[in-house]
Protein backbone atom coordinates (compact mmCIF):
# COMPACT_ATOMS: atom_id res chain seq x y z
CA UNK A 1 0.00 0.00 0.00
CA UNK A 2 0.89 3.53 -0.53
CA UNK A 3 2.14 6.01 2.44
CA UNK A 4 -0.82 8.00 3.86
CA UNK A 5 1.36 11.30 3.79
CA UNK A 6 2.51 11.55 0.25
CA UNK A 7 0.58 8.25 -1.80
CA UNK A 8 -0.27 11.10 -4.22
CA UNK A 9 2.84 10.92 -5.87
CA UNK A 10 3.64 7.49 -4.75
CA UNK A 11 2.00 4.06 -6.60
CA UNK A 12 3.70 1.81 -3.79
CA UNK A 13 4.79 1.24 -0.23
CA UNK A 14 8.33 0.50 1.03
CA UNK A 15 10.71 -2.43 1.02
CA UNK A 16 10.74 -3.64 4.23
CA UNK A 17 14.32 -2.54 4.45
CA UNK A 18 13.57 0.81 3.51
CA UNK A 19 10.86 0.71 6.24
CA UNK A 20 13.49 -0.48 8.97
CA UNK A 21 16.49 2.44 7.79
CA UNK A 22 14.16 5.23 7.62
CA UNK A 23 11.70 4.96 10.48
CA UNK A 24 12.98 6.87 13.49
CA UNK A 25 9.67 6.14 15.82
CA UNK A 26 11.69 4.49 18.23
CA UNK A 27 14.27 6.99 19.58
CA UNK A 28 11.94 10.06 18.52
CA UNK A 29 9.04 9.21 20.42
CA UNK A 30 10.89 10.70 23.32
CA UNK A 31 9.93 13.69 21.46
CA UNK A 32 6.30 13.70 22.03
CA UNK A 33 5.61 16.19 24.14
CA UNK A 34 7.74 18.78 22.38
CA UNK A 35 6.09 17.78 19.08
CA UNK A 36 2.80 18.25 20.88
CA UNK A 37 3.68 21.37 22.33
CA UNK A 38 4.97 22.69 18.76
CA UNK A 39 1.93 21.55 17.19
CA UNK A 40 -0.27 23.15 19.33
CA UNK A 41 1.27 26.58 19.42
CA UNK A 42 1.65 26.39 15.54
CA UNK A 43 -2.27 25.77 15.53
CA UNK A 44 -3.07 28.46 17.66
CA UNK A 45 -0.85 31.33 15.45
CA UNK A 46 -2.95 29.73 12.26
CA UNK A 47 -5.88 29.90 14.03
CA UNK A 48 -5.10 33.68 15.01
CA UNK A 49 -3.44 34.57 11.66
CA UNK A 50 -6.76 33.35 9.94
CA UNK A 51 -4.96 30.58 8.13
CA UNK A 52 -7.42 28.11 9.37
CA UNK A 53 -10.63 28.99 11.35
CA UNK A 54 -10.57 29.25 15.11
CA UNK A 55 -12.77 26.20 15.61
CA UNK A 56 -10.30 24.04 13.16
CA UNK A 57 -7.69 25.05 15.51
CA UNK A 58 -8.91 24.32 18.53
CA UNK A 59 -10.08 21.28 17.35
CA UNK A 60 -6.49 20.35 16.77
CA UNK A 61 -5.62 21.25 20.16
CA UNK A 62 -7.75 19.48 21.92
CA UNK A 63 -6.96 16.30 19.73
CA UNK A 64 -3.34 17.05 20.44
CA UNK A 65 -4.01 17.12 24.18
CA UNK A 66 -5.92 14.09 23.99
CA UNK A 67 -2.75 12.25 22.22
CA UNK A 68 -0.49 13.32 24.74
CA UNK A 69 -2.47 11.99 27.04
CA UNK A 70 -2.78 8.78 25.50
CA UNK A 71 1.12 8.78 25.05
CA UNK A 72 1.56 9.18 29.15
CA UNK A 73 -1.27 6.56 29.65
CA UNK A 74 1.03 3.85 27.79
CA UNK A 75 -2.60 3.24 25.51
CA UNK A 76 -0.74 5.27 22.14
CA UNK A 77 0.01 2.78 19.92
CA UNK A 78 3.45 4.06 17.43
CA UNK A 79 3.80 2.73 14.12
CA UNK A 80 6.37 2.70 11.96
CA UNK A 81 5.28 2.41 9.12
CA UNK A 82 4.43 6.36 10.00
CA UNK A 83 8.04 6.63 10.28
CA UNK A 84 8.60 9.47 13.29
CA UNK A 85 6.97 10.98 16.24
CA UNK A 86 5.83 13.96 14.03
CA UNK A 87 3.50 11.77 11.41
CA UNK A 88 2.61 9.45 14.41
CA UNK A 89 0.72 12.17 16.14
CA UNK A 90 -0.69 13.55 13.11
CA UNK A 91 -1.90 10.49 11.95
CA UNK A 92 -3.68 9.60 15.29
CA UNK A 93 -5.08 13.12 15.36
CA UNK A 94 -7.04 12.30 11.70
CA UNK A 95 -8.32 9.80 13.85
CA UNK A 96 -9.71 11.66 16.46
CA UNK A 97 -10.90 14.99 14.86
CA UNK A 98 -11.49 13.99 11.22
CA UNK A 99 -10.42 16.19 8.06
CA UNK A 100 -9.08 19.61 10.29
CA UNK A 101 -6.26 17.37 10.98
CA UNK A 102 -5.23 17.88 8.16
CA UNK A 103 -4.95 21.89 8.63
CA UNK A 104 -2.27 21.58 11.30
CA UNK A 105 0.79 20.94 8.67
CA UNK A 106 -0.20 24.33 6.52
CA UNK A 107 2.85 26.19 6.70
CA UNK A 108 5.25 23.91 8.32
CA UNK A 109 7.28 20.61 7.44
CA UNK A 110 8.89 18.10 9.60
CA UNK A 111 11.95 20.22 8.79
CA UNK A 112 11.25 23.32 10.70
CA UNK A 113 9.40 20.43 13.27
CA UNK A 114 11.86 18.36 14.14
CA UNK A 115 14.67 21.29 14.77
CA UNK A 116 12.23 23.03 16.82
CA UNK A 117 11.25 19.71 19.09
CA UNK A 118 15.64 18.58 19.28
CA UNK A 119 15.98 22.19 20.14
CA UNK A 120 13.52 22.20 22.93
CA UNK A 121 14.36 18.66 24.03
CA UNK A 122 18.22 19.72 24.46
CA UNK A 123 17.01 22.79 26.06
CA UNK A 124 15.42 21.09 28.80
CA UNK A 125 19.01 18.57 29.35
CA UNK A 126 20.74 22.24 29.99
CA UNK A 127 18.27 23.08 32.57
CA UNK A 128 18.60 19.83 34.00
CA UNK A 129 22.07 19.66 33.67
CA UNK A 130 22.56 23.06 35.26
CA UNK A 131 20.10 22.30 38.39
CA UNK A 132 22.09 18.80 39.26
CA UNK A 133 25.46 20.63 38.62
CA UNK A 134 23.96 22.92 41.67
CA UNK A 135 23.13 19.76 43.72
CA UNK A 136 26.18 18.34 42.75
CA UNK A 137 28.44 21.94 43.71
CA UNK A 138 26.44 21.63 47.07
CA UNK A 139 27.61 18.24 47.75
CA UNK A 140 31.13 19.27 46.99
CA UNK A 141 30.85 22.63 49.31
CA UNK A 142 29.41 20.42 52.41
CA UNK A 143 32.49 18.20 51.95
CA UNK A 144 34.76 21.14 51.50
CA UNK A 145 33.62 23.40 54.45
CA UNK A 146 33.93 19.87 56.63
CA UNK A 147 37.21 19.63 55.77
CA UNK A 148 39.13 22.78 55.58
CA UNK A 149 41.58 21.87 57.72
CA UNK A 150 42.39 18.22 56.75
CA UNK A 151 46.04 17.65 55.31
CA UNK A 152 46.32 15.24 52.77
CA UNK A 153 49.12 15.10 50.19
CA UNK A 154 48.92 17.27 47.46
CA UNK A 155 50.14 15.14 44.15
CA UNK A 156 51.41 16.00 40.88
CA UNK A 157 52.86 12.92 38.62
CA UNK A 158 50.88 11.10 41.10
CA UNK A 159 54.17 11.71 43.41
CA UNK A 160 53.44 13.21 46.65
CA UNK A 161 54.31 17.16 45.73
CA UNK A 162 53.40 19.15 48.80
CA UNK A 163 50.80 18.90 51.66
CA UNK A 164 47.41 20.32 50.77
CA UNK A 165 43.83 20.47 52.56
CA UNK A 166 41.12 17.97 51.32
CA UNK A 167 38.70 21.13 51.32
CA UNK A 168 40.69 22.71 48.82
CA UNK A 169 40.79 19.30 46.71
CA UNK A 170 37.16 19.35 46.93
CA UNK A 171 36.86 22.98 45.70
CA UNK A 172 38.89 22.43 42.69
CA UNK A 173 35.78 20.31 41.58
CA UNK A 174 33.84 22.90 42.50
CA UNK A 175 35.72 25.51 40.19
CA UNK A 176 35.30 22.83 37.22
CA UNK A 177 31.58 22.14 38.18
CA UNK A 178 30.82 26.18 38.16
CA UNK A 179 32.65 26.36 34.72
CA UNK A 180 30.43 23.40 33.60
CA UNK A 181 27.42 25.30 34.44
CA UNK A 182 27.98 28.53 33.04
CA UNK A 183 28.49 26.88 30.03
CA UNK A 184 25.38 25.71 30.02
CA UNK A 185 23.97 29.17 30.95
CA UNK A 186 26.36 30.06 27.63
CA UNK A 187 24.75 27.55 25.34
CA UNK A 188 20.90 28.29 26.55
CA UNK A 189 21.80 31.60 25.12
CA UNK A 190 22.42 30.79 21.55
CA UNK A 191 20.01 28.11 21.86
CA UNK A 192 17.26 30.62 22.32
CA UNK A 193 15.64 30.93 19.05
CA UNK A 194 12.94 29.39 17.47
CA UNK A 195 13.20 27.18 14.42
CA UNK A 196 9.61 26.79 13.71
CA UNK A 197 8.30 28.54 10.70
CA UNK A 198 11.10 27.84 8.97
CA UNK A 199 8.80 25.27 7.00
CA UNK A 200 10.92 23.05 4.79
CA UNK A 201 13.95 25.12 3.95
CA UNK A 202 12.47 28.57 2.15
CA UNK A 203 10.06 29.77 4.48
CA UNK A 204 6.30 30.44 3.53
CA UNK A 205 4.02 32.73 2.06
CA UNK A 206 1.13 32.20 4.70
CA UNK A 207 1.14 35.22 7.24
CA UNK A 208 2.21 32.71 9.63
CA UNK A 209 3.46 35.06 13.28
CA UNK A 210 6.57 33.28 14.46
CA UNK A 211 7.26 35.33 17.02
CA UNK A 212 4.12 34.50 18.69
CA UNK A 213 5.35 30.82 18.01
CA UNK A 214 8.21 31.78 19.57
CA UNK A 215 7.58 33.20 22.54
CA UNK A 216 4.26 30.77 23.34
CA UNK A 217 7.43 27.87 23.19
CA UNK A 218 9.66 29.88 25.62
CA UNK A 219 11.93 31.65 23.00
CA UNK A 220 13.16 35.34 23.01
CA UNK A 221 13.11 35.25 19.21
CA UNK A 222 12.58 33.09 16.01
CA UNK A 223 15.20 32.16 14.20
CA UNK A 224 16.57 34.31 11.14
CA UNK A 225 17.46 32.48 8.28
CA UNK A 226 15.22 29.63 7.11
CA UNK A 227 18.33 27.64 5.26
CA UNK A 228 20.31 27.57 8.12
CA UNK A 229 17.15 26.86 10.59
CA UNK A 230 16.67 23.54 9.25
CA UNK A 231 19.88 22.44 8.79
CA UNK A 232 21.41 23.69 12.35
CA UNK A 233 22.87 21.25 15.02
CA UNK A 234 24.69 23.59 16.87
CA UNK A 235 22.79 23.18 19.86
CA UNK A 236 23.28 19.33 20.35
CA UNK A 237 27.28 19.62 19.07
CA UNK A 238 27.44 22.21 22.12
CA UNK A 239 25.28 20.19 24.16
CA UNK A 240 27.38 17.13 23.36
CA UNK A 241 30.66 19.50 23.54
CA UNK A 242 29.68 20.82 27.55
CA UNK A 243 29.05 17.46 28.46
CA UNK A 244 31.72 15.93 27.15
CA UNK A 245 33.82 18.32 29.33
CA UNK A 246 31.65 17.86 32.08
CA UNK A 247 32.24 14.08 32.01
CA UNK A 248 35.93 14.38 31.97
CA UNK A 249 35.42 16.27 35.13
CA UNK A 250 33.61 13.69 36.77
CA UNK A 251 35.68 10.96 35.37
CA UNK A 252 38.69 12.73 37.18
CA UNK A 253 37.18 12.35 40.33
CA UNK A 254 35.92 9.05 39.98
CA UNK A 255 39.62 7.68 39.00
CA UNK A 256 40.44 9.48 42.83
CA UNK A 257 37.71 8.18 44.51
CA UNK A 258 38.48 4.34 42.73
CA UNK A 259 42.69 5.09 44.16
CA UNK A 260 41.81 6.58 47.73
CA UNK A 261 38.93 3.83 48.23
CA UNK A 262 41.99 1.11 47.73
CA UNK A 263 43.61 -0.20 51.12
CA UNK A 264 46.70 0.81 49.93
CA UNK A 265 45.56 4.72 49.79
CA UNK A 266 42.84 4.14 52.36
CA UNK A 267 41.75 8.15 52.03
CA UNK A 268 38.78 7.08 52.00
CA UNK A 269 35.57 4.39 52.24
CA UNK A 270 32.73 4.82 50.09
CA UNK A 271 29.73 3.50 51.35
CA UNK A 272 27.64 0.65 50.81
CA UNK A 273 25.18 2.29 48.64
CA UNK A 274 27.45 3.18 46.22
CA UNK A 275 29.99 -0.50 47.01
CA UNK A 276 29.18 -3.20 45.18
CA UNK A 277 30.53 -6.76 46.61
CA UNK A 278 32.27 -9.19 45.13
CA UNK A 279 30.36 -13.21 44.02
CA UNK A 280 33.59 -14.95 45.03
CA UNK A 281 36.01 -13.00 47.45
CA UNK A 282 33.99 -11.87 50.55
CA UNK A 283 36.13 -8.93 51.35
CA UNK A 284 35.92 -7.23 49.11
CA UNK A 285 34.38 -3.45 48.09
CA UNK A 286 33.98 -2.52 44.71
CA UNK A 287 33.88 1.06 43.77
CA UNK A 288 32.00 0.12 40.74
CA UNK A 289 30.06 3.64 40.83
CA UNK A 290 33.04 5.51 40.41
CA UNK A 291 34.34 3.17 37.93
CA UNK A 292 31.09 3.37 35.53
CA UNK A 293 31.49 7.39 35.82
CA UNK A 294 34.85 7.34 34.93
CA UNK A 295 34.30 4.97 31.91
CA UNK A 296 31.45 7.85 30.73
CA UNK A 297 33.28 9.57 28.38
CA UNK A 298 33.38 6.47 26.29
CA UNK A 299 30.32 7.01 25.20
CA UNK A 300 29.52 10.41 25.79
CA UNK A 301 33.20 11.52 23.63
CA UNK A 302 31.89 9.14 21.05
CA UNK A 303 28.46 10.60 20.97
CA UNK A 304 30.33 13.85 20.32
CA UNK A 305 32.24 12.72 17.45
CA UNK A 306 29.39 10.89 16.04
CA UNK A 307 27.40 13.94 15.65
CA UNK A 308 30.11 16.18 14.14
CA UNK A 309 30.51 13.28 11.91
CA UNK A 310 27.33 13.33 10.21
CA UNK A 311 27.27 16.72 10.04
CA UNK A 312 30.54 17.56 8.08
CA UNK A 313 30.68 17.69 4.92
CA UNK A 314 26.39 17.82 4.49
CA UNK A 315 25.00 20.43 1.99
CA UNK A 316 22.56 22.39 3.10
CA UNK A 317 19.82 22.68 3.74
CA UNK A 318 18.35 19.43 5.44
CA UNK A 319 19.52 15.65 4.61
CA UNK A 320 18.00 12.44 6.00
CA UNK A 321 21.67 12.09 7.55
CA UNK A 322 20.46 14.27 10.16
CA UNK A 323 18.13 11.93 11.37
CA UNK A 324 21.29 9.93 13.17
CA UNK A 325 21.15 13.31 15.45
CA UNK A 326 19.11 11.57 17.89
CA UNK A 327 19.80 8.50 19.53
CA UNK A 328 23.19 9.20 21.09
CA UNK A 329 22.46 12.52 21.74
CA UNK A 330 20.04 10.95 23.61
CA UNK A 331 22.32 8.10 25.72
CA UNK A 332 24.47 11.48 26.32
CA UNK A 333 21.65 13.22 28.03
CA UNK A 334 20.85 9.79 30.22
CA UNK A 335 24.62 8.89 30.62
CA UNK A 336 25.93 12.07 32.11
CA UNK A 337 22.16 12.94 34.15
CA UNK A 338 23.36 9.38 35.93
CA UNK A 339 26.95 9.63 36.06
CA UNK A 340 26.35 13.29 37.90
CA UNK A 341 23.74 11.92 40.20
CA UNK A 342 26.23 9.42 40.87
CA UNK A 343 28.99 11.39 41.73
CA UNK A 344 26.98 13.76 43.63
CA UNK A 345 25.52 10.33 46.10
CA UNK A 346 29.30 9.52 45.89
CA UNK A 347 30.89 12.49 47.73
CA UNK A 348 27.85 12.69 49.65
CA UNK A 349 28.51 9.87 51.59
CA UNK A 350 32.37 9.68 51.41
CA UNK A 351 33.82 9.21 54.30
CA UNK A 352 36.66 10.39 54.74
CA UNK A 353 39.81 8.62 56.57
CA UNK A 354 41.35 11.79 58.46
CA UNK A 355 44.42 10.53 60.19
CA UNK A 356 45.46 7.74 56.81
CA UNK A 357 45.23 11.17 54.62
CA UNK A 358 47.28 13.49 57.17
CA UNK A 359 49.88 9.90 57.49
CA UNK A 360 50.67 9.92 53.73
CA UNK A 361 50.88 14.10 53.38
CA UNK A 362 54.13 14.01 55.28
CA UNK A 363 55.00 11.26 53.20
CA UNK A 364 57.73 11.55 50.23
CA UNK A 365 59.45 14.85 52.14
CA UNK A 366 56.00 16.79 50.92
CA UNK A 367 57.33 19.94 52.70
CA UNK A 368 61.03 19.60 51.30
CA UNK A 369 59.69 23.14 49.21
CA UNK A 370 58.81 24.43 52.61
CA UNK A 371 62.60 23.93 53.77
CA UNK A 372 63.62 25.64 50.80
CA UNK A 373 61.95 28.40 51.52
CA UNK A 374 62.80 28.64 54.79
CA UNK A 375 65.86 28.63 53.58
CA UNK A 376 65.27 32.00 51.20
CA UNK A 377 63.27 33.56 54.08
CA UNK A 378 65.41 33.44 56.73
CA UNK A 379 68.87 32.83 55.26
CA UNK A 380 68.27 34.90 52.48
CA UNK A 381 69.97 32.02 49.63
CA UNK A 382 68.36 32.21 46.66
CA UNK A 383 66.05 29.79 45.33
CA UNK A 384 68.18 27.76 43.45
CA UNK A 385 70.81 27.44 46.35
CA UNK A 386 67.75 26.43 48.69
CA UNK A 387 66.74 23.80 46.36
CA UNK A 388 70.26 22.55 45.94
CA UNK A 389 70.37 22.54 49.90
CA UNK A 390 67.19 20.93 50.35
CA UNK A 391 68.03 18.46 48.05
CA UNK A 392 71.29 17.06 50.03
CA UNK A 393 68.35 17.47 52.70
CA UNK A 394 66.23 14.73 51.37
CA UNK A 395 68.95 12.79 50.14
CA UNK A 396 70.32 12.32 54.02
CA UNK A 397 66.90 12.10 55.33
CA UNK A 398 65.97 8.98 52.42
CA UNK A 399 69.59 7.15 53.08
CA UNK A 400 69.01 6.99 57.54
CA UNK A 401 65.43 5.82 56.68
CA UNK A 402 64.21 9.71 58.08
CA UNK A 403 61.60 12.01 57.26
CA UNK A 404 62.70 15.84 57.07
CA UNK A 405 61.35 16.71 60.17
CA UNK A 406 63.45 13.62 62.15
CA UNK A 407 66.97 15.09 61.19
CA UNK A 408 68.92 16.17 64.04
CA UNK A 409 69.54 20.00 63.78
CA UNK A 410 73.35 19.58 63.45
CA UNK A 411 73.07 16.91 60.43
CA UNK A 412 71.03 19.46 59.39
CA UNK A 413 73.74 22.79 60.37
CA UNK A 414 76.10 20.60 58.48
CA UNK A 415 74.45 21.83 55.14
CA UNK A 416 74.40 25.36 56.61
CA UNK A 417 75.34 26.27 59.86
CA UNK A 418 73.36 29.28 60.11
CA UNK A 419 70.16 26.83 60.39
CA UNK A 420 68.49 27.44 63.38
CA UNK A 421 65.78 25.42 65.68
CA UNK A 422 63.18 27.69 64.09
CA UNK A 423 63.46 25.10 60.71
CA UNK A 424 61.60 22.47 62.53
CA UNK A 425 58.19 24.89 62.66
CA UNK A 426 58.09 24.33 58.83
CA UNK A 427 58.68 21.40 58.83
CA UNK A 428 55.66 19.87 59.68
CA UNK A 429 52.07 19.15 57.44
CA UNK A 430 50.05 21.76 59.29
CA UNK A 431 52.32 24.74 59.43
CA UNK A 432 52.73 23.94 55.88
CA UNK A 433 49.64 24.14 54.62
CA UNK A 434 48.65 27.20 57.00
CA UNK A 435 51.68 28.99 55.41
CA UNK A 436 49.94 28.62 52.44
CA UNK A 437 47.97 31.77 52.32
CA UNK A 438 48.87 33.58 49.00
CA UNK A 439 45.17 33.93 46.94
CA UNK A 440 44.29 30.42 45.86
CA UNK A 441 46.48 28.80 47.88
CA UNK A 442 45.55 26.13 50.24
CA UNK A 443 45.47 27.54 53.73
CA UNK A 444 42.32 26.29 55.57
CA UNK A 445 41.77 30.19 56.24
CA UNK A 446 41.47 30.57 52.13
CA UNK A 447 38.93 27.44 51.86
CA UNK A 448 36.88 28.85 54.71
CA UNK A 449 36.75 31.81 52.84
CA UNK A 450 36.37 30.23 49.44
CA UNK A 451 33.37 27.80 50.84
CA UNK A 452 31.29 30.86 51.72
CA UNK A 453 31.96 33.29 48.72
CA UNK A 454 30.95 30.44 46.87
CA UNK A 455 27.59 29.66 49.04
CA UNK A 456 26.81 33.86 48.56
CA UNK A 457 27.46 33.42 44.93
CA UNK A 458 25.36 30.49 44.61
CA UNK A 459 22.29 31.24 46.28
CA UNK A 460 22.29 35.23 44.41
CA UNK A 461 22.54 33.00 41.11
N1 LIG B 1 12.45 11.93 11.36
C1 LIG B 1 13.08 13.06 10.70
C2 LIG B 1 14.35 13.44 11.47
O1 LIG B 1 14.50 12.99 12.55
C3 LIG B 1 12.15 14.20 10.66
C4 LIG B 1 12.40 15.16 9.55
C5 LIG B 1 12.07 14.53 8.26
N2 LIG B 1 12.22 15.45 7.19
C6 LIG B 1 12.32 15.04 5.92
N3 LIG B 1 12.47 15.93 5.03
N4 LIG B 1 12.32 13.77 5.60
O2 LIG B 1 15.18 14.16 10.99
Amino acid sequence: TSNEMWGGRFASGPDAIMEEINASIDFDKRLYREDIAGSKAHAEMLGRQGIITVEDAQKIVEGLSQIEAEIEAGTFTFSRQLEDIHMNVEARLAELIGPAAGRLHTARSRNDQVALDFRMHVRGAFEALEQKLGEFIEALLDKAEAHAETVMPGFTHLQVAQPVTYGHHCLAYVEMAVRDRSRCRDALKRLDECPLGAAALAGTGFAIDRHMTAKALGFATPTRNSLDTVSDRDFALEFLSVAAICATHLSRLAEEIVIWSTPQFGFVKLSDAFSTGSSIMPQKRNPDAAELVRAKPGRINGALISLLTVMKGLPLTYSKDMQEDKEQVFDAIDSLALALAAATGMIRDLEVNVDAMRKAAGHGYSTATDLADYLVRELGLPFREAHHVTGRAVSLAESSGLGLEDLPLDVLKSLDSRIGEGVYSVLGVDASVRSRTSFGGTAPDNVRSQVSDWRQCLTVG
